[in-house]
């Protein structure tokens, strides 16, 4: 795994607590209260996926399927418009011909163009948008992220059959792995929390959807708040430590 290309973030500490950014080949679950920055992240990582090779990043683009309606494109905007400014000062600091060259290349407009978005309304359109994704990235090779914002949605509301809502969750599950080992490409999904209490009456976030589903992604990570800090922690990882790194929402995007 610590071979895996990685998208890196402006949030060094989450960049590391992550083994190095959000690993390609896999699927990286943010699980989160509502406000806590899923959204956020979601629009800042398909900015990030973007980032030039010259400064370590994948020159990607990104897919972005949104399941709730909570993508904002003038957000979009800032984030790309402070990315782009970002590496253009870190060019024309640097002195490096290859940065500077990059950097140049990237405006807002080429930065939105390349996040692919896709609105689905219900669990069905869901479905249908992840049976088109192959061929999409076939058309699209430059693909290097997908992100789901979120997973949960569809699957809160409108299911009252839990047998059938296992069954397409465990289906998509498979889809997803499938594409990100095929091609290569970072699965980002985004989950709601249920809060519980255990039995030494501490309430803990679990992430929602159940107990099948708890094996889909490769790592999960807990967005959450402490005191009045964001903080993400790994939850679950065939390779990453339990370690909480914290991040910040700024008119930038998400910082560290
Ligand atoms: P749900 O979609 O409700 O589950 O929440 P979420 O976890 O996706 O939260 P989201 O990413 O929507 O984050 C909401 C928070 O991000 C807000 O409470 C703000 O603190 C911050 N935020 C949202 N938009 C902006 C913005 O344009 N500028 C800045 N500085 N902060 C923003």
């Amino acid at each position: 795994e610590a071979a895996a290309k990685r998208i890196i973030t402006f949030c060094p500490e989450l960049d590391q607590v992550l083994g190095g950014g959000i690993a390609s080949g896999q699927i990286t679950e943010f699980c989160g209260v509502p406000g806590v920055g899923k959204t956020q992240l979601g629009i800042q990582l398909a900015v990030d996926v973007q980032i030039p090779e010259a400064f370590g990043g994948l020159a990607g683009s990104a897919v972005y399927i949104d399941t709730e309606g909570s993508f904002m494109v003038e957000r979009a905007v800032e984030i790309a418009d402070a990315c782009c400014r970002h590496l253009q000062r870190s060019a024309a600091n640097s002195g490096d011909q290859a940065k500077q060259q990059s950097a140049s290349a990237l405006s807002r407009d080429s930065m939105l163009a390349n996040i692919h978005y896709f609105r689905v309304r219900d669990h069905v359109e869901q479905l249908a948008a992840l049976q088109t994704l192959p061929n999409f990235l076939q058309q699209h090779p430059q693909v290097r992220l997908i992100v789901i914002d979120s997973i949960t949605f569809h699957f809160r509301q409108d299911f009252q059959d839990m047998a059938l809502r296992t069954r397409i969750l465990a289906q998509m599950a498979q889809q997803l792995m499938q594409l990100a080992e095929d091609r290569d490409v970072a699965v980002v999904l985004m989950n709601q929390v249920t809060t519980k209490i255990s039995g030494d009456d501490q309430t803990r976030l679990v992430p929602a959807l159940g107990d099948s589903w708890a094996h889909a992604a490769t790592s999960r990570v807990i967005l959450f708040w402490q005191d009045q800090t964001r903080c993400a922690f790994i939850y679950k990882s065939p390779y990453l430590p339990a370690r909480t790194a914290q991040f910040h929402i700024t008119p930038e995007g998400v910082r560290g």
